[in-house]
């Protein structure tokens, strides 16, 4: 027999990931229309790892963030993040999960930050509502603003921030209850280039720095070469990962890093064959499979009769 701590909902699965999805769908319903935003997705983030998720715009990827961040249940499947059951919370663990658990960062520059507060101001407002004392609130709030690089522009309200040192604070603030999961969707999207990729090094030395688990989203697929793993959403479902060849677990550099790109396989053998190989074959709706020397092979069921 086992001893420890085994009632309730507590004690992870022996082996389960950190975050587990396993074939996650959530539908829209807008009138009388049904929109699947996210048909079997499957993910696996360990503890302590940095992923980011790139796919086009509708592919689903901030429908699966608001998932993680418990703003929205999915329709069917399963998604743990540690001990919680994102299918199965009461409505007070659903604020328990956000406060401790989870910090998140929008897109929007604006929606991160109370325009009427200073940085400090907004970096300390979520410890003020953990119940948090002031003094313990400043000084942590003061050292996570030197952390992301703003220790000089604490007093500024976000109007005399750039959009980059806007976003940094932003980090902050959902740094500031020490959440073992940080959540960003889309960060760099309204920033120029060069400071996106200031602020996707920022959450790498952040995630070596205080080990926290960042998945980050982006639309941007030049930001797979840029953490140690990527992850591609077509249609409502992880299709590709795409791992960096070398340097495992550094941070970027800026230059191009080789990297590998892999199909997934989902737990019914399924898997997505992108878009450009099926153009570039010119494959239709039936392929012939077989495994020649060890490697399954696809080819078009007309390639043989149409000869050449
Ligand atoms: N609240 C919603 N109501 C209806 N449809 C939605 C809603 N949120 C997202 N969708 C739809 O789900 C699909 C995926 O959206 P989303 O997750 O926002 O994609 P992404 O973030 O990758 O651009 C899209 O077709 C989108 O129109
Ligand atoms: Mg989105």
């Amino acid at each position: 027999m086992t001893t420890g701590s085994s009632s309730g909902a507590s004690g992870a699965q022996a082996g389960r990931s950190y975050i587990y999805g396993n074939d996650v769908f959530k539908i829209f319903k807008v009138a009388d229309l049904e929109v699947v935003a996210l048909r079997g997705l499957d993910l696996k983030v360990e503890k302590g790892e940095i992923v980011a998720i790139i796919g086009s715009s509708g592919s689903g990827k901030s429908t699966l963030l608001n998932i993680l961040a418990g703003y929205d249940v999915p329709s069917a499947g399963t998604v743990f993040v540690g001990d919680y059951d994102m299918l199965n919370m009461t409505s007070k663990e659903v604020v328990e999960y956000r406060r401790n658990e989870v910090g998140f960062v929008w897109q929007q520059t604006a929606r991160n930050l109370f325009p009427y507060l200073t940085a400090i101001e907004n970096v300390e407002l979520p410890m003020m509502l953990a119940g948090r004392n002031s003094k313990l609130r400043r000084e942590r709030a003061a050292e996570l603003l030197n952390l992301v690089g703003l220790g000089e522009r604490m007093s500024h309200r976000p109007e005399h921030l750039s959009g980059g040192e806007q976003q940094r604070v932003a980090i902050a603030v959902a740094l500031s209850n020490e959440p073992p999961l940080l959540l960003a969707d889309e960060p760099t999207g309204e920033l120029d280039d060069e400071t996106g990729t200031e602020i996707l090094e920022l959450l790498n030395h952040l995630n070596v720095d205080l080990g926290t688990t960042i998945v980050v989203v982006t639309h941007d697929p030049a930001i797979s070469t840029s953490v140690g793993r990527a992850i591609a959403i077509r249609d409502g479902k992880t299709s590709t990962e795409i791992r960096r060849k070398v340097d495992e677990g550094q941070s970027i550099g800026g230059a191009a890093t080789e990297t590998e790109e892999y199909l997934l396989v989902d737990a019914s053998g399924r898997v997505q064959i992108p878009r450009e190989m099926l153009d570039e074959l010119k494959m239709g709706e039936r392929v012939r499979v077989e495994v020649v020397e060890g490697r399954v092979t696809l080819r078009d069921m007309d390639a043989d009769s149409a000869g050449s």
